[in-house]
């Protein structure tokens, strides 16, 4: 269990566009999860207590399949967080809503705030990755939401079809009023054109360069932890032993749109197909099967501590120093593997 100082809350499973690199796009079971369910305002209200979280600063409103804005209750949702005295992020297409919504948004939320916008070019060229969103509109919920004193800030993802934006955009965000820009490059194997990045290879041994004698083999390998593998020693567990939860880390969790609280968003796309009806399992979906399945993570059943402090949360932990981690956790938590996030201040 881990302090809690930054809750992500992916609101809905609704979403207005198709982004091509999205969950919703790539995932064979989002069909059977997409466009039904959202956190309802009640069970917010209910079970996000202002008293039960004394050390949140942050409240990210960023899923893995929602378009927050979507959400009918959305102000309500606002002016419930804004008394915790927190900072309020947005995640949004900006695609959604009109000048009026922008504007009338930018006065509910407190006064540490922001609202990233998910723009992909600095013109039509954005409609390529963000399918079926009209820049036009985008560009005047901004101006909306800027002029009425938000806080923006400009997201760019960098494909090759708008990479001759890249700069450009910087000179647009400053223009438009935002705070900064933030660029992505997606290293999202589904996603076309992702950056990819050559890595040097290290220089071969120079001839004079003796090659180094083996290391005595100690005795009982295998009482010290080691094992033989090839004809050689390798500590037990050596590779695994590298796992960084970013989310503890960060004193970060995630709760999704069906009330699921999870360790991430890195698992919130396991986390969605398990529900949607998976049948292939993953460590991951063995521990929530060996554990009562999504009762034991679920807000209806639990308090967010309660899940937390519950067996599921601790089976994943409990992977990290073993040979055999949650597949997820040594994928994206073993090497720093997650996109680049460049900011440039403006
Ligand atoms: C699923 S979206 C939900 C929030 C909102 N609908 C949006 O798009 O901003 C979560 C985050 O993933 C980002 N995203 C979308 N496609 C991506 C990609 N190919 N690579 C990296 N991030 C991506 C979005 O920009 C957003 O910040
Ligand atoms: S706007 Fe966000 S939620 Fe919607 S498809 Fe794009 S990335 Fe996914
Ligand atoms: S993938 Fe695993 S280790 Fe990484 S942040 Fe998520 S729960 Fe933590």
């Amino acid at each position: 269990m881990w302090k809690i100082k930054w809750i992500d809350i992916e609101l809905t499973s609704f979403c207005n566009i198709h982004c091509e690199g999205c969950f919703r796009e790539i995932s064979k079971y989002a069909d059977n999860i997409l466009n039904k369910q959202m956190l309802s305002l009640e069970t917010i209200q209910e079970k996000f207590k202002k008293e039960d979280f004394p050390g949140c600063e942050i409240i990210n409103f960023c899923g893995s399949v929602d378009e927050p804005t979507s959400h009918p209750q959305f102000f309500d949702i606002i002016k419930h967080f804004a008394e915790w005295n927190v900072h309020i992020n947005i995640a949004t297409n900006g695609s959604l809503r009109t000048i009026k919504w922008w504007t009338e948004l930018a006065g509910i939320l407190p006064k540490s705030h922001s609202v990233t916008w998910g723009i992909d070019g600095v013109d039509e060229t954005s409609e390529i990755y963000r399918r079926g969103s009209k820049f036009k509109i985008v560009e005047k919920n901004y101006r909306a939401f800027i002029k009425a004193g938000g806080r923006a800030k400009w997201q760019f993802i960098v494909f090759d079809h708008n990479k001759h934006q890249e700069q450009e955009v910087k000179i647009k965000a400053l223009d438009e009023g935002f705070k900064n820009v933030t660029y992505i490059y997606s290293h999202r194997e589904e996603v076309k054109n992702p950056k990819i990045k050559h890595t040097q290879l290290p220089p071969a041994p120079k001839r004079e360069d003796k090659p180094k004698p083996p290391k005595p083999m100690p005795p009982n390998p295998e009482k010290q932890g080691y094992r033989i593998v090839s004809d050689q020693l390798v500590l037990q567990n050596q590779e695994t032993k590298n796992i960084e939860c970013k989310y503890k880390a960060q004193n970060r969790i995630f709760v999704n749109h069906m009330g699921n609280v999870i360790p991430c968003c890195h698992l919130n796309s396991e986390m969605l197909e398990y529900t949607a009806g998976r049948e292939e399992n993953s460590q991951f979906t063995d521990i929530l099967n060996s554990n009562a399945g999504e009762l034991a993570v679920n807000l209806k059943y639990n308090s967010i501590h309660e899940v937390m402090e519950g067996d599921v949360w601790k089976d994943i932990a409990d992977t990290w120093p073993t040979d055999k981690p949650v597949e997820k956790c040594w994928k994206t938590c073993k090497k720093r593997k997650h996109d680049v996030f460049i900011k440039e201040s403006l």
